[in-house]
C-alpha cells in the first residue's frame, strides 16, 4: 500500500516549470483544462480511457455542461494518445445518444447498463432508471475478462456506502467502475480521465493496481478528489457489510 499526499495535486496554471510527461502525470490529479493537459500526452502512450465528461445537461456545479462541445473537443485527443488496439469508455446522456456517435473516431463496441432502483431521474417517459456507459474501441482490443452487461446500484444520491457523502454533484460509483476497468484493462496499465471529478476513476484504478492520470478544471473537487484517495489508501476500511452490491 502506498499512501498519496496533497502533492499529489498538480497546478497546472501555478507550475512556474512545464508538466514533465510521464513524471508528473502518473497517479496525479492535475488541476487545469484537460483540453490544454492533454496535449502534452505522447501519441499511443494510454492503456484505457475511462470517463464521465460533461454531457450537456446543464448540471449546476459541472462547469462545460452547457452543450457537447467539451466531449467533441476532447475525443480526437484521447483517440490520439490511447495506445492501438484499446478501449474509450465514457458515461453518456441517453437523452442526447444520438450524438454520441457523431464526429467519434472511434468505433462502437458495447454498452453497459447501471440500473438504479432508486434513480429519480425526470424523463420525457417518467423517471430514468439507469445510466449507460459506453464501450468504444480503437483497433480491435480484446475483452479482458469476460462479465454481464447489466449491473445494479444505487447512485445520484451522492453517497459511497463505505465513504459517506462525497462533495460533487455527480460521483460515479467505484465499485461499478471497478467491474468495469477489470473487463476491459489489465494490471499496470494507463487509464486516463480527463474529467476526474471527485476522484472515482483515480480510487476504482488504485484499488486493481492499475495507474491513472486524472484531469480536473475545478480546484476543490481536485481538493476531495485527493482527500478520497488518501482515506482508502491510507487503511480507511470500508464496511464490508455497508458495500454496495453491484450483482443484479
Ligand atoms: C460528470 S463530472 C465527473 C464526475 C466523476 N466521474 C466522479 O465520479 O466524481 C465531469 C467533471 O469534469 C470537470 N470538467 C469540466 N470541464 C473540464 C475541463 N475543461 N478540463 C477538466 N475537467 C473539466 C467538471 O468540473 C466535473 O468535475
Amino acid at each position: 500500500m502506498f499512501i498519496l499526499s496533497m502533492e499529489m495535486i498538480l497546478d497546472a496554471n501555478k507550475l512556474e516549470r512545464k508538466l514533465k510527461y510521464p513524471e508528473d502525470f502518473i497517479n496525479k490529479i492535475i488541476h487545469g483544462d484537460c483540453l490544454e493537459l492533454i496535449k502534452l500526452i505522447p501519441d499511443n502512450s494510454i492503456d484505457a480511457v475511462f470517463t464521465d465528461p460533461p454531457y450537456g445537461l446543464n448540471k449546476e456545479g459541472i462547469t462545460g455542461d452547457a452543450d457537447l462541445s467539451l466531449f467533441y473537443n476532447i475525443l480526437p485527443e484521447c483517440y490520439r494518445v490511447l495506445k492501438d488496439n484499446s478501449f474509450f469508455i465514457t458515461f453518456f446522456s441517453t437523452k442526447f445518444l444520438p450524438q454520441l456517435f457523431k464526429n467519434n473516431p472511434f468505433n462502437y463496441f458495447w454498452q453497459i447498463v447501471l440500473f438504479c432502483p432508486e434513480g429519480k431521474v425526470k424523463s420525457p417517459i417518467g423517471y430514468t432508471k439507469f445510466m449507460s456507459c459506453f464501450i468504444f474501441k480503437k483497433g480491435s482490443p480484446k475483452v479482458i475478462r469476460r462479465n454481464k452487461d447489466i449491473f445494479v446500484d444505487t447512485p445520484g444520491k451522492m453517497v459511497e456506502p463505505d465513504e459517506g457523502y462525497i462533495d460533487h454533484p455527480t460521483p460515479k460509483p467505484k465499485h461499478f467502475i471497478k467491474e468495469i476497468l477489470k473487463m476491459f484493462t489489465q494490471e499496470n496499465d494507463l487509464i486516463l480521465d480527463p474529467f476526474i471529478g471527485s476522484g472515482s476513476t483515480a480510487i476504482a484504478c488504485l484499488q486493481l493496481n492499475r495507474r491513472f492520470i486524472g484531469f480536473e478544471i475545478e480546484e476543490k473537487y481536485c481538493y476531495i478528489a485527493v482527500n478520497r484517495i488518501n482515506k482508502i489508501l491510507s487503511g480507511f476500511k470500508p464496511n464490508k457489510i455497508n458495500e454496495k452490491k453491484t450483482e443484479l
